[in-house]
């Protein structure tokens, strides 16, 4: 595993965007052979969001050939709910880029069924020739995607029921109403996010310290779902300072040391 350890929130959001840009260039993305990119929502990623709109508006980059999935979505919120992940997606990066409407997936969760809809996911992803490079985030529990504690390893995509810590962590969204956050979402299991060729996890502030304790220090557990990155053969962690600090020293210091030439 690979972990970049960056100053603050702003130089983390602009390395994720260009290690992006980077990626869909350096595969030469066309029609027949598109760039297959996983995305999440939350607010880490926002800032990544903004920096790539900037570099599509600089015309360093085209998402014209690139099919994007994200990672989950709530049930039962429309997509014009404005704290469905559609509407969140759409705001804040589909609308201001020419990614083409066919090229976008994401799950639906006003879906009568759920079964269909999550193998059909799972297929979408197989027939585009699986994803190349996930992003992701984390939550405070160590959640990757909607992947509560305790979640298989080797899940795919499927209906779950939050905790109650994600609830209100995620709250904030409903105007601090926990009674507004839906209960169930459909998500991309752990085993989905790792079956990518590249997964590259955001992680920014002290309220992941822990989080990233056990993702990176910790053994691999279920009880924190970011831990099965240590079992991917490409798997990136780049983080801010303060999400750093209940690492070891020696941890940090290596990975200083070691990423410090890198991109
Ligand atoms: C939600 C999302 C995750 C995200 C997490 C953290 O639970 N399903 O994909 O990583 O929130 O969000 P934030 O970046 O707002 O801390």
């Amino acid at each position: 595993m690979r972990v970049i350890i960056k100053p603050d929130y702003d130089t983390v959001s602009k390395w994720a965007a260009n290690y992006i840009v980077y990626r869909i260039n350096k595969f030469r993305p066309s029609a027949t052979r598109p760039f297959v990119l996983g995305l999440p929502t939350g607010s880490t990623p926002l800032g990544m969001y903004r920096e790539l709109i900037d570099l599509y508006q600089k015309r360093k980059v085209s998402f014209e050939n690139v099919v994007t999935f994200n990672m989950d979505e709530y049930i039962g919120l429309k997509p014009q709910d404005k704290q469905s992940y559609r509407y969140f997606m759409e705001e804040n990066f589909f609308k201001h880029v020419n990614l083409k409407p066919q090229n976008i997936h994401m799950l639906n969760g006003m879906t009568k069924d759920y079964e269909k809809e999550c193998s059909d996911y799972e297929k979408a992803i197989r027939q585009a020739g699986g994803i190349h490079l996930f992003i992701g985030g984390i939550g405070t529990d160590g959640h990757i995607a909607f992947n509560e504690p305790f979640s298989s390893l080797s899940s795919r995509t499927r209906v779950k029921t939050l905790t109650d810590s994600t609830i209100k962590a995620n709250s904030r969204f409903f105007d601090g109403d926990l009674s507004k956050v839906p209960t169930t979402v459909l998500t991309v299991g752990v085993a989905t996010i790792m079956d990518a060729a590249e997964v590259l996890i955001l992680a920014t502030g002290e309220n992941k310290a822990k989080a990233l304790k056990h993702g990176i220090e910790g053994g691999v557990s279920h009880v924190w779902t970011i831990s099965a990155l240590q079992m991917h053969p490409h798997g990136i962690i780049v983080c801010d300072k303060p999400a750093t600090k209940e690492l070891s020293e020696q941890t940090v210091n290596y990975f200083m040391e070691i990423e410090k030439n890198n991109f």
